[in-house]
Parts: C-alpha cells; sequence; structure tokens
C-alpha cells in the first residue's frame, strides 16, 4: 500500500502529539515529534549552563549535538547517547523552548535532520511549521486547535500526571506566552499552511480525532490505488 507523510501542525495543547502518536500507530507509521527535538537541544543548553539568550553560544552546542528519535512503540529521545524522554518534559524546559527554537540556524539545523528522517514516507510528523517548512509537499497536512481553556485544562492534567500542580490561571498565562513567541517569531513561526485541513478538537475525544485523520488518510489512498487499499486500511 503506497505511504504518504502526514504533517500535523498546531499550538501547545491542541492534541496535535497525542493523534499524531495514534495515527501512526494504527498505520504502522513512524512517529516524528520534532518539538521533542527543539527540548533536546534546549535541556542540553540548560545543563551546559548556557544562557538561552546567547544565540552564538546555542548555536555552537547545537551544531556539536546528535539527537536521534527512536519509535520502539514508545518514542525515545536520546540526546548524544543518553535517553533524556523525561527530562525534555521538564518545566524549565517548556519555559526556555520558545527562544531556543527561534533562532534561524538552530531551526536549519533541525529541519535538516527532519527532512532526512521524514523522507523515507511512511511517517507523521508534528510541530509547528511541518506543513509550511519541513514538508511543504506532505500529501495530508492537518492544522489542529482548541479553546485555550481546554488546551489548559489538559496541560494543567498532564502536568499534574508527573506531579507538578498549577492554578488554571498560571497554566492559561503560560499557554499564551509561547502562543505568542511561537506564532511571531521571524523564522518560520507557527501558522496553518494554506491547504491544511483545520480541526478543532475542543470537543472531541482522542479517538474522534483519529478516526477523522484516518478517514482523510483513507480517502487519500482509496482515491490513489482503488478498492485494494481501502480493504488494506481495513484490516488494520
Ligand atoms: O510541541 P512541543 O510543545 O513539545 O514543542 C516545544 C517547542 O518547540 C514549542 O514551544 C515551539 C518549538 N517547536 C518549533 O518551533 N517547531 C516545531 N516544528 C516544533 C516545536
Amino acid at each position: 500500500m503506497r505511504k504518504i507523510l502526514i504533517a500535523i501542525d498546531g499550538p501547545a495543547g491542541s492534541g496535535k502529539s497525542t493523534t499524531a502518536k495514534l495515527v501512526a500507530r494504527r498505520l504502522g507509521y513512524v512517529y516524528i515529534d520534532t518539538g521533542a527535538m527543539y527540548r533536546a537541544v534546549t535541556l542540553k543548553v540548560l545543563s551546559c549552563g548556557i544562557d538561552a539568550a546567547d544565540e552564538t553560544a546555542v548555536v555552537e552546542l547545537t551544531k556539536a549535538t546528535k539527537i536521534s528519535l527512536v519509535d520502539g512503540g514508545e518514542l525515545r529521545v536520546i540526546l548524544d547517547g543518553a535517553d533524556v524522554t523525561d527530562a525534555i518534559r521538564s518545566e524549565d524546559v517548556t519555559r526556555n523552548v520558545s527562544l531556543v527554537s527561534s533562532y534561524a540556524t538552530v531551526r536549519e539545523l533541525m529541519v535538516a535532520r527532519q527532512r532526512e528522517i521524514g523522507s523515507a514516507k511512511g511517517c507523521v510528523m508534528d510541530g509547528r511549521d511541518i506543513g509550511t517548512v519541513v514538508f511543504p509537499e506532505a500529501e495530508l497536512k492537518f492544522y489542529i486547535v482548541a479553546d485555550i481553556m481546554e488546551r489548559a485544562r489538559r496541560r494543567q492534567e498532564e502536568l499534574s500526571d508527573n506531579g507538578v500542580e498549577l492554578p488554571i490561571h498560571q497554566v492559561v498565562k503560560d499557554l499564551k506566552e509561547r502562543d505568542r513567541k511561537d506564532s511571531t517569531r521571524s523564522s518560520s513561526p507557527l501558522r496553518k499552511a494554506d491547504d491544511a485541513i483545520e480541526l478543532d478538537t475542543t470537543k472531541l475525544t482522542i479517538e474522534e480525532q483519529v478516526e477523522i485523520v484516518l478517514n482523510y488518510v483513507q480517502d487519500i489512498i482509496v482515491g490513489s490505488e482503488g478498492s485494494v487499499g481501502k480493504e488494506e486500511m481495513q484490516r488494520k
């Protein structure tokens, strides 16, 4: 069956990572979380004691950094040989990642790696600029959005699962600040690609989000392969 590349972009807490991960599993595709790559660089910056505002130092460090994503059921993030899957989700990393990812050279280095990984097809990639910059030619693009209060509620729940309790107004404030930084930076800001399908997940369950995306995938595959493609997808 023909394999395609699916780009899923959107702001933090919109449900894009959860959707992307499950869609990849259902299709037997590789899942690439590009936010995890920017988080890994940020973790290295912080643990090396470099000021995230020092662009030259951050760029030099990024050039000397090796990041791999290993998708063996659960996606593991490997930074210079060490597993940092959990460490990259810390509040400290979250607070600094928008600044680190705003540097054009950091982005160029990450985008080159993302293109390398995604060129094999059969891949679901999520981020902020996948449909606009990394893979503008992706066969299927989604731009996932959700109401700010719902996004904050999801983020609060995720933090709580990791033992961090924050009041909802603080979570809303942090999300708005990250949205502002991610969508106003000069280098590939967060925006919907003209040909992306906008999906509002505010009132959808995770299973519904996944089904919607899979239906679009099925339409594309069936469109190019006829009923054989459809039968194969239904067997999955
Ligand atoms: O998806 P996330 O929240 O883990 O992403 C962390 C940050 O990384 C996000 O605030 C902006 C940045 N990012 C980016 O600039 N481009 C991407 N393709 C993915 C993430």
